[in-house]
């Protein structure tokens, strides 16, 4: 049976951060630091901290800015964390909000209604809460049927749970299955941290993925789809419900994103782009059967090394679109921006790649070719 996606939804928050505003309130901090802890850099036992720069954030990663769910807080030196106050549990809760604002866009564009659903996955790097499922909750508040779960693969988290609808649809136990995936990372980033702070932006996006025969017109077939995992320590979080992690400490680095961005760099980029080619091999198609390829978007100068990897040449904007300039990393989110915004002008017949990698180690690829 062929299994589809028939439509993509996107949400970015409405409001943003410059590079040049980061790197102010960053600067800020060090000023700071270096002040407060003058007597001691003196003797030699604080380090001095260093300022960072906005070249240097676009050219070792090629993020310009990025959509934030709550901007004060995050610049506020005496702060640097978002301000994201709870909510009772009568309300909506936040990420499944911006699930459904996702997931209702997709439906939109699908031409389907929520009762037409049968299975709500939500997947993503850091989950609000262990239970009760926020899938279960999105499945809620939008009116679908059948069940729900949640999935945390980090950055791959939209191409694992791709695999997983695909996997459902197939096996018969569903005709169409909402994948929402919610990446509110500025709650983990550590805006504290010169090496990190500029990473992260916030997104939601949604994928249908449903059965050919019912599919809209223009849906996008998937050809195959394959994953791959490595443990790594390169890239780790421990925030957990065995440390729980109290307001004043929210800034504990411990708990926050941490990563050795060289090491990932250099052992990701080989694993992501033979992984992709053997794929390739794998579905019979040649790097010029590939009419454009959607990347995750953690860093440009990663997603340059490994389109031309698996291309054989350097690829055009046209060939692997980036967003990362206007978004930043989203996570699991980054891959389906791109092809969210990068493919209403494929034609019928035209094939692609969507493509993430992150924590784990972790990596998705999957095929798709547009229906006529
Ligand atoms: N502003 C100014 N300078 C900075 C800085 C900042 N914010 N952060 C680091 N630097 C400095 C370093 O101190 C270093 O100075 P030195 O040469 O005097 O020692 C120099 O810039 C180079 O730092 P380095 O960490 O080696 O830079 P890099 O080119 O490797 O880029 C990353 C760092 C993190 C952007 C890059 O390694 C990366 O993106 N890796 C992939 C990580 C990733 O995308 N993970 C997500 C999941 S896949």
């Amino acid at each position: 049976m062929t299994v589809v996606i028939s439509a993509t939804g996107l949400y970015a928050p409405s409001n943003s951060v410059s590079n040049a505003e980061l790197v102010a309130s960053y600067n800020e901090y060090v000023e700071r630091f270096n002040a407060a802890n003058a007597a001691e850099i003196a003797t030699g036992s604080v380090e001095a901290l260093q300022p960072s720069s906005v070249e240097f954030i676009e050219k070792a990663s090629g993020i310009k800015h990025r959509y934030v769910l709550e901007k004060e807080g995050l610049l506020d030196v005496e702060r640097m964390v978002p301000n994201i106050p709870d909510r009772s549990n009568d309300d909506l809760s936040l990420m499944a909000e911006v699930s459904v604002i996702a997931g209702k866009q997709a439906l939109e564009r699908a031409g389907r209604n929520a009762a037409d659903i049968d299975a709500v996955i939500c997947s993503c790097s850091s989950l609000q809460r262990p239970y009760p499922a926020l899938a279960i909750e999105v499945q809620d508040a939008l009116g679908a049927g059948g069940f729900g779960y949640d999935m945390n693969v980090a950055c791959s988290s939209a191409t694992f749970a791709i695999q997983n609808a695909a996997d459902i649809v197939r096996a018969g136990h569903a005709r169409s299955v909402l994948v929402v995936n919610p990446e509110l990372c500025t709650g983990h980033l550590n805006l504290r941290d010169r090496d990190t702070h500029f990473i992260f932006g916030d997104a939601a996006v949604a994928i249908l993925v449903e059965r050919a025969d019912i599919a809209p017109a223009g849906a996008w077939a998937i050809l195959g789809t394959k994953l791959q995992t490595r443990f790594s320590n390169n890239i780790r979080n421990n925030f957990g419900f065995l440390n729980r992690c109290d307001p004043e400490h929210r800034d504990d680095v411990d708990k926050l994103i941490i990563q050795q961005g060289r090491k990932v760099f250099k052992e990701v980029v080989p694993m992501v782009s033979e992984m992709i080619l053997q794929h390739m091999a794998e579905l019979d198609l040649k790097p010029t059967d590939l009419r454009r390829m959607w990347l995750h978007q953690a860093n440009s100068n990663m997603n340059r090394l490994i389109a031309e990897r698996v291309l054989g040449h350097e690829a055009s904007q046209d060939e692997s679109p980036t967003v990362l300039d206007e978004y930043g990393n989203t996570a699991g989110a980054g891959s389906i921006i791109a092809f969210h915004n990068h493919s209403a002008d494929l034609k019928a017949g035209d094939r692609g790649l969507i493509c993430s990698f992150g924590a784990g180690y972790s990596a998705g690829s999957i095929f798709v070719q547009k229906a006529a």
